[in-house]
């Protein structure tokens, strides 16, 4: 046979290659320089000779996975050989991370265990389906009792928090998992390293919501083992905990829910409190929402039931269809809007703009006037002052700051200056009323100048210590009824708000019998006596203009307690429109209208006339007249218009 073999090949090789120099080589080798046979790599030949000329000698496959070579494949890797090859794979119930079967050696070896996670897959569903049996259970939720309702919420939102965090704890090595359900969908996401990457960051995504949240946040010191973190979406049980669950809820807010609820943990270090900000991305649910504005809310479990909360979470961003929030803490999410008819109204807004932006200018204008203009500078004039400079500041405040309801606090703080400065304003004008009631009392009596120094010396403290008084006491009881979410007002329930409309009633009723009594007081006087009439209809004067002040102010707010039920609208429009007329009237009625201020404005622009042609006939030097009289240009002013009311 080997005689037989060798002619076959030898016939063979003569057959294929001419050329003499190179014997045939057996299979599995090859010609070299073409003298020699040698086997192919991975082979080798029986004999152990490398390069051979025999043409039966055998080359057979090198078991690479066997001693003297075996292969290392690294952990749950093997070595698997084939003819003149090997290669390695993952040992059974292990797999590549990238899905592949083989791979070369123990460098590229990234196997990884798929039946646990497979497991904890099925556990994740497992949870997914407990919970919606939960969520449909209807003995669990129509108790009734809003409290019951939210305790039950937070435990089971808990439950699923450590379920959740033990099941991706359990399967480290499966890296993320993600279970979706019509009612939930779960991300979770193992973190082994210990976050040696600098400012890492990991994002986690489920459904219609997003979350980003700092490595060492996940891992929180803990560098024993495994750390998980989860994200969670729910996204019917904003129809249980809905916006009635809100904390600063009153009832003239109309607030709904307007994205899926949410929740964030991680494990198995349970800190809450973050170093990082947690950035929160919320698809709406109600796409293109009419107000600007919403605010981020977390579900806060306290003794007597849990409730949406703004504490530690606000929003940085916000378009038609998102809204990012960021938190400084760990817990369950959600988005809330709010709106209101005045924001549905933009006559009513432009009103409002225009209309107080006229009284600032009017108000400033009056205020530089009492400042200015020293022939009437007098204990009236300087109440008046104070009076334009406190509504002055409550106005700017109120155009600038009424809707910076983001930050809690600060919208807290700028509703307690409002609450100050249009109290302030109300009490310099029952300090007008007291003067003018004074004033008209003192007009027999001797010690005029007396009362007038009192009165000066307590001008200050009660115009300005009562208002801080009242502000005071109602920061004291009840701090957190300070700015709604839908602007910075004082809240409407618990009777809060009557913290101002209490003082600004009795303000109102005291002023009032104080200019009936002046007026009746007058009367007498007048009858009685002859003397001293200027004096008279001078205060009598005065007591007209400060009562249709009162009725002004006053009756602005009066109406504002009226904005509810059927009438609500009309009686927004009027309230609006007065309260910006406000700051007009005390110009027209205390600048425009006063024959002092007009002779002083007549004195101050024939003085500015005048400047200006000197400066022309300066850089001129032409021939105009320097007596030009400017007197004609006097009747811009109403002063034609008579003092009489
Ligand atoms: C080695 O030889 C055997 C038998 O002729 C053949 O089946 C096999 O394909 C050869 N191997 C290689 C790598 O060429
Ligand atoms: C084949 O030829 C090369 C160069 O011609 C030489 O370096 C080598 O040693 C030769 N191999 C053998 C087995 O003779
Ligand atoms: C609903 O919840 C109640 C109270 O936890 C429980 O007793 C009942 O078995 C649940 N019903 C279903 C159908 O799961
Ligand atoms: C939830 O998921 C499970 C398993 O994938 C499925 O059998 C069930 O029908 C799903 N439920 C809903 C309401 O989609
Ligand atoms: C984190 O890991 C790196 C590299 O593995 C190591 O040098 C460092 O000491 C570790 N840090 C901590 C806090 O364990
Ligand atoms: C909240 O849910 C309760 C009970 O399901 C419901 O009566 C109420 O109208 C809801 N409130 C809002 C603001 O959606
Ligand atoms: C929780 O984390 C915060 C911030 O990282 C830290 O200040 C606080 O001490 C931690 N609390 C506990 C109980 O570990
Ligand atoms: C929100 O959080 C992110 C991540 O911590 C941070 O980079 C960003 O500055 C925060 N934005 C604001 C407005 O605080
Ligand atoms: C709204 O903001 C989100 C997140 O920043 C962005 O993905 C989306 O494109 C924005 N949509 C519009 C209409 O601007």
């Amino acid at each position: 046979v080997p005689g037989l073999c060798f002619l076959l090949s030898l016939s063979g090789a003569i057959t294929q290659k001419p050329k003499a120099t190179c014997p045939p080589c057996p299979p599995n080798a090859s010609c070299v320089n073409g003298t020699y046979c040698t086997c192919d790599p991975g082979y080798v030949s029986e004999s152990g000779q490398k390069f051979f000329t025999f043409p039966l000698e055998i080359c057979t496959d090198i078991n690479e996975c066997k001693p003297p070579f075996s292969i290392y494949c690294g952990p749950n890797g093997e070595c698997q050989n084939v003819e003149g090859s090997f290669y390695c794979r993952c040992v059974p119930g292990y797999k590549l991370l990238s899905g592949d079967v083989e791979f070369k050696s123990s460098s590229e070896n990234t196997c990884q265990n798929v039946t646990p996670s497979n497991k904890g897959k099925k556990e994740l569903q497992q949870i997914v389906d407990q919970f919606e049996m939960l969520l449909t259970n209807k003995t669990l939720w129509e108790m009734g009792k809003k409290q019951e309702v939210s305790s039950t919420a937070t435990s089971i939102l808990q439950n699923m928090e450590s379920n959740i965090l033990a099941t991706a704890l359990k399967a480290p090595g499966q890296k993320v998992q993600k279970v979706q359900n019509s009612t939930m969908a779960i991300e979770t996401r193992v973190v082994t390293d210990n976050c040696s990457e600098e400012k890492k960051t990991f994002h986690l995504h489920t459904q219609m919501n997003s979350m980003d949240i700092h490595c060492n946040d996940i891992v929180q010191g803990n560098i024993q083992g495994p750390s998980a973190v989860a994200f969670v979406s729910y996204s019917s049980l904003g129809n249980i905990i809905n916006a009635s669950f809100f904390e600063e809820m009153d009832e003239k807010d109309r607030i709904y829910l307007n994205s899926q609820v949410v929740s964030a943990a991680v494990g198995p270090k349970r800190n809450v409190s973050l170093s990082n900000f947690v950035t929160l991305s919320f698809q709406h649910v109600k796409m293109n929402p009419r107000n600007k504005k919403s605010f981020c809310v977390y579900w806060k479990s306290t003794e007597q039931g849990s409730h949406w909360s703004r504490d530690g979470c606000f929003m940085i961003h916000m378009n038609k269809s998102h809204t990012i929030c960021n938190s400084s803490h760990l817990s369950s999410f959600a988005v809330l809007m709010a709106f209101t008819y005045q924001e549905d109204d933009s006559v009513l807004t432009t009103i409002t703009y225009v209309g107080l932006s006229l009284s600032l200018l009017c108000l400033l204008l009056a205020a530089l006037t009492f400042l200015l203009c020293k022939p009437i500078q007098n204990t009236s004039t300087s109440l008046h002052l104070q009076l334009s400079i406190c509504l002055f500041l409550a106005h700017l405040l109120f155009l600038t700051a009424i809707d910076q309801t983001e930050s809690k606090v600060l919208c807290a703080i700028i509703a307690g200056a409002l609450h100050y400065l249009y109290l302030a304003s109300f009490t310099w004008m029952l300090l007008e009323g007291l003067h003018l009631f004074l004033t008209a009392r003192n007009l027999t009596v001797v010690n005029y100048s007396n009362m007038n120094r009192l009165m000066k010396w307590l001008m200050f403290p009660v115009g300005y210590g009562i208002p801080a008084v009242i502000v005071a006491v109602s920061v004291a009881s009840r701090p957190h009824l300070y700015g709604t979410p839908d602007r910075c007002w004082l809240h409407l329930d618990q009777g809060f708000i009557w913290g101002f409309l209490g003082p600004v009633c009795a303000i109102f009723c005291v002023n009032l019998v104080f200019f009936l009594s002046v007026l009746w007081i007058l009367k007498r006087k007048l009858s009685s006596l002859n003397s001293e009439v200027s004096t008279i209809q001078n205060t009598r004067m005065l007591t007209l203009k400060a009562t249709a002040q009162l009725f002004i102010l006053g009756c602005t707010w009066c109406l504002g307690i009226f904005q509810v039920g059927p009438a609500a609208q009309v009686m927004a429009y009027f309230f609006t429109i007065i309260n910006s007329l406000q700051g007009f009237f005390i110009f027209l009625v205390y600048c425009l209208l006063s024959q002092q201020v007009q002779k002083q404005y007549h004195k101050w622009f024939r003085e500015i006339m005048k400047l200006k042609s000197e400066s022309e006939t300066h850089t001129l030097s032409s021939k105009v007249s320097p007596d030009s009289k400017p007197t004609e240009v006097g009747d811009i002013f109403p002063g034609q218009v008579k003092e009489k009311f």
